[in-house]
C-alpha cells in the first residue's frame, strides 16, 4: 500500500507492506482524507516536534472495512467507517491517558491507503454522506459540534472566518435554530455563507471593528466560536453578550496571550476550552447530521497522488473543507 510521509517539512509518497489486523482491530481501506489547519501547522513545524519521524500525516479519513481481526464481531467487511481524532478518547470527559493518541501527530496518521484501527475508535459513516463528506467529521465537525453544546434555539452565534470549523458551526447552529453571524475577509465567501443560512456576514477587513458591528446587530452574541486566537480574542470577548460563552478553540492568528479578561467578569461570561471530542461525540454528530440531512461543505478535492497540493489549498483559505480522494 502507498502512504504519504512527512519528514523535515517535506512530504513524500512511499510504499509500505499491507498491515494485518490483530485482536479487536479491523483493516480499513481509506477512500477520502480531510485536512485541518493543524495539519498545515504540523507540516510547517509550528505544532511542536512530533515524536514520530517520518510521520504519516492527517487525522481525518473515511473508508471501508476490508478485513477483521479476532473479536470484532460487530464489524463486517464492507462497513463504512471513520476514526475518531484521539484514538483513546472513546467516551466521557477527557482524561490524561487520552492525550498523545491524536492521529497524525501523537500516532501515525491516516494519509495511507490501508490502516488498522481498534474497533472502539471507529464510528459508522452516516448513510447519506459520501466518503469525502464523511472524512470531514472527526476533527472539524466534532470540534464545532462541541463548541455549540447547550446552544438554545433563538440564540445568536458568532463564528469567525469561513474555514472548516466555522462552516460546520454555521450549518450546525442553523439546524439548532440559532441565529448566525459570520466573519470573513471576502464578500464573496460571505455571500456563500448567507446561502447556507447565515443571518449576517461581516467583512473583517472592511469592518475591522467587527465586534462593535455584532453589538449593534444583536446586543452581543450568546456564543462565540473563537477560531482566531491572538488577533481576534479581545474583539470576540467584546462581542459577547452578558451571560454568554466563548468557545476557545483556534489559533489562526497565533496563540492568545496578554488579553484583558475583565469583560468576562462583568459579563458573567463563560470561557470554554474545546479539544475536539470523543468517539461518542463523533457518533452523536453523525446521528445529528443524519437527522437533519446535513452535508459538510467540501470546497476542494485533490487526488491522493497529488496530496501535497491539498496543503497549498488549505493555506490559501478554503470555504469549508479541503479533501483528498482516492
Ligand atoms: N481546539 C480544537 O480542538 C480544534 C479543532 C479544530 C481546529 N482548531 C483550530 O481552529 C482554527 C480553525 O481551524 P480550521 O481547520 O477550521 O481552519 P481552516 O479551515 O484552515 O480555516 C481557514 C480560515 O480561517 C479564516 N481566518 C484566517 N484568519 C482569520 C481572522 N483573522 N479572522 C477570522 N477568520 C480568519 C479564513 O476565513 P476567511 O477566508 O473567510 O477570512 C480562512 O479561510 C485553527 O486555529 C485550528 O488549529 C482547533
Amino acid at each position: 500500500m502507498r502512504q504519504w510521509q512527512l519528514e523535515s517539512g517535506k512530504l513524500t509518497l512511499s510504499v509500505a507492506p499491507d498491515p494485518v489486523p490483530g485482536p479487536g482491530e479491523v483493516l480499513v481501506r481509506l477512500d477520502a482524507w480531510a485536512l485541518n489547519y493543524r495539519d498545515l501547522m504540523i507540516l510547517r513545524g509550528e505544532y511542536g516536534t512530533p515524536k514520530l519521524s517520518p510521520l504519516v500525516p492527517l487525522s481525518d479519513a473515511a473508508g471501508e472495512v476490508v478485513a477483521t481481526g479476532p473479536g470484532t464481531d460487530g464489524f463486517k467487511v464492507g462497513a463504512r467507517v471513520m476514526p475518531c481524532f484521539l484514538q483513546r478518547w472513546i467516551q466521557g470527559p477527557i482524561r490524561p491517558e487520552h492525550y498523545g493518541s491524536d492521529l497524525g501527530f501523537g500516532l501515525p496518521g491516516t494519509l495511507c491507503e490501508l490502516r488498522i484501527f481498534p474497533t472502539a475508535s471507529l464510528t459508522p459513516v452516516p448513510p447519506h454522506l459520501s466518503p469525502a463528506e464523511a472524512a470531514t467529521l472527526p476533527c472539524a465537525g466534532v470540534t464545532a459540534f462541541n463548541a455549540l453544546r447547550w446552544l438554545q434555539p433563538g440564540q445568536t452565534v458568532l463564528t469567525l472566518g469561513t474555514g472548516g470549523v466555522s462552516i460546520f458551526a454555521l450549518q450546525l447552529a442553523k439546524a439548532l435554530g440559532a441565529r448566525v453571524i459570520i466573519t470573513s475577509r471576502s464578500d464573496e465567501k460571505l455571500a456563500w455563507a448567507r446561502a447556507l443560512g447565515a443571518d449576517h456576514g461581516i467583512n473583517y477587513h472592511t469592518t475591522p471593528e467587527w465586534d462593535k458591528e455584532v453589538l449593534s446587530l444583536c446586543g452581543g452574541a450568546n456564543l462565540v466560536v473563537e477560531t482566531g486566537g491572538a488577533k481576534t480574542f479581545q474583539q470576540s470577548l467584546n462581542a459577547l453578550a452578558a451571560g454568554g460563552t466563548l468557545a476557545l478553540l483556534g489559533r489562526l492568528t497565533g496563540i492568545t496571550q496578554g488579553v484583558n479578561v475583565q469583560p468576562l467578569v462583568y459579563k458573567a461570561a463563560t470561557l470554554r476550552g474545546i479539544y475536539v471530542g470523543s468517539r461518542d461525540d463523533l457518533a452523536e454528530l453523525a446521528a445529528f447530521m443524519t437527522r437533519h440531512n446535513l452535508k459538510p461543505v467540501v470546497d476542494q478535492r485533490v487526488r491522493f497522488d497529488e496530496a501535497a497540493r491539498a496543503f497549498q489549498a488549505l493555506a490559501a483559505g478554503p470555504f469549508g473543507k479541503v479533501v483528498i480522494t482516492a
